[in-house]
């Protein structure tokens, strides 16, 4: 009889929808890991509830006034209970543990991505925000500690299996789909009085809140294009985005000899969680199974700029890279969270993006404190735009 090997794993930001979604697969899959530890900023509630279900070694809590009633509610169990970002660091080079999943939401994940990396583990990582911020910090990393980052991004995932049809020098561009989000069709005219609840409503994915509204702005789709960039290591000049409404066909890749090869399911994130779970194997699973001939129409367009100026913006960002990438990133986190607190329009959210990486200096090869730097200095400058909107 085979004897199956358990991979050692640690997920950061459990809590979150792609933290829910991995312990899903996990649970379906007990026999293949064993869940080393667990981490979330502050809904001890939830991650105590998974701590008792998964039984992990040890558990962070980032946000450090809940780390004492955590340890309470975890007292008859033998799990260490750890508290701060620090804490959150640590877990992802946890000696032992050779798979660390990422699903931190914004920069906050960087740090963790840096340590999984520095220490050669296989990062699979849903936290995009860490590789947009911190790109060019990556690859020397990888290259001393042989490291692996495998995409949880359901674009990348499809990038990245569609790439493995052929060879990097016969890549003609890579086409990353969007659902084009809840406001593709909408009046312009009424894009100023869009509200929380309506950006909050995604058409075809169930994500956490930030994301959702990325998706509605296609700032996500910005960061993506960067996440692109710094993942697959091509020049921006080679990346094309579609709008594609029904989210069947993830993305794609052209090939020199005009060949598209793409990655289609039904939108489920647990698809390409599974996919990097258990690579290089491939396993029986139903999450995201689609019935093709059940499909009746499938449609691409170009996506329109003057609409979603932040992908416009993200464009230029990518082709700049160094700290702008990073700036990009801190500036749509603060305007996303002032959205959301009804402090400013939803147009404002891409003014905001594009006022502050005008004024900030790039660095063009930057170091983690130049990007720290440049990602604090961006937070303040895109507080003090929106204080003044
Ligand atoms: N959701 C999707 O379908 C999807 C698809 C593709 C990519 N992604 C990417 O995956 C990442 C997670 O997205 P999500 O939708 O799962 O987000 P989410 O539902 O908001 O969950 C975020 C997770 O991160 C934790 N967290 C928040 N702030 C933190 C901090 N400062 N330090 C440490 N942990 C922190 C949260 O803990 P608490 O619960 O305690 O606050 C939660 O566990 C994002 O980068 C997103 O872009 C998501």
């Amino acid at each position: 009889m085979d004897t199956v090997v358990k991979r050692d794993i640690v997920i950061l930001g459990s809590t979150g929808s792609i933290g829910r979604s991995t312990l899903e697969v996990v649970a379906k899959h007990r026999e293949r890991f064993n869940v080393r530890a667990l981490a979330a900023h502050s809904n001890i509630e939830l991650l105590a509830q998974q701590c008792r279900e998964f039984l992990p070694d040890v558990v962070c809590i980032v946000d450090k006034t809940r780390g004492a009633q955590l340890e309470s509610n975890l007292k008859d169990l033998s799990i260490d209970v750890v508290a701060g970002e620090e804490g959150l660091v640590n877990l992802a080079s946890l000696t032992g543990a050779d798979l660390i999943i990422n699903a931190v939401v914004g920069a906050a994940g960087l740090r963790a991505s840096l340590a999984a990396v520095e220490c050669g583990k296989c990062l699979a990582l849903a936290n995009k925000e860490s590789l947009v911020a911190g790109g060019p910090l990556f690859p020397p990393l990888i290259q001393k500690s042989g490291a692996t980052i495998l995409p949880i991004d359901s674009e990348h995932s499809a990038i990245w299996q569609a790439l493995g049809t052929g060879k990097k020098e016969e890549l003609r561009k890579i086409i990353i789909t969007a659902s084009g989000g809840p406001f593709r069709d909408y009046p312009l005219e009424k894009f100023d009085d869009i509200t929380p609840e309506q950006a909050l409503k995604h058409p075809t994915w169930q994500m956490g809140r930030k994301i959702t509204i990325d998706s509605a702005t296609l700032a996500n789709k910005g960061l993506e294009v960067i996440e692109a960039v710094a993942l697959f290591q091509v020049p921006v000049e080679k990346i094309e985005v579609v709008i594609h409404p029904q989210s069947i066909v993830h993305s794609m890749v052209e090939f020199v000899d005009s060949s598209i090869i793409a990655q289609l399911s039904s939108p489920d994130m647990r698809l390409p969680i599974t996919y990097a779970l258990f690579w290089p194997q491939r396993v029986e699973s139903e999450f995201g199974k689609l019935e093709m001939s059940r499909l009746n129409m499938l449609t691409f367009e170009p996506p329109d700029l003057n609409r979603f100026e932040a992908l416009k913006t993200a464009f230029e960002i990518a082709a700049t890279g160094g700290t702008a990438p990073a700036v990009f990133n801190a500036a749509n986190e603060v305007a996303v969270s002032a959205f959301l607190d009804g402090q400013i329009r939803f147009t404002q959210i891409a003014r905001i993006i594009k006022e502050t990486v005008d004024k900030i200096k790039v660095v063009s090869t930057p170091t983690l404190d130049d990007i720290l730097e440049a990602d604090d200095l961006a937070r303040k400058t895109a507080t003090r735009i929106a204080d003044s909107m």
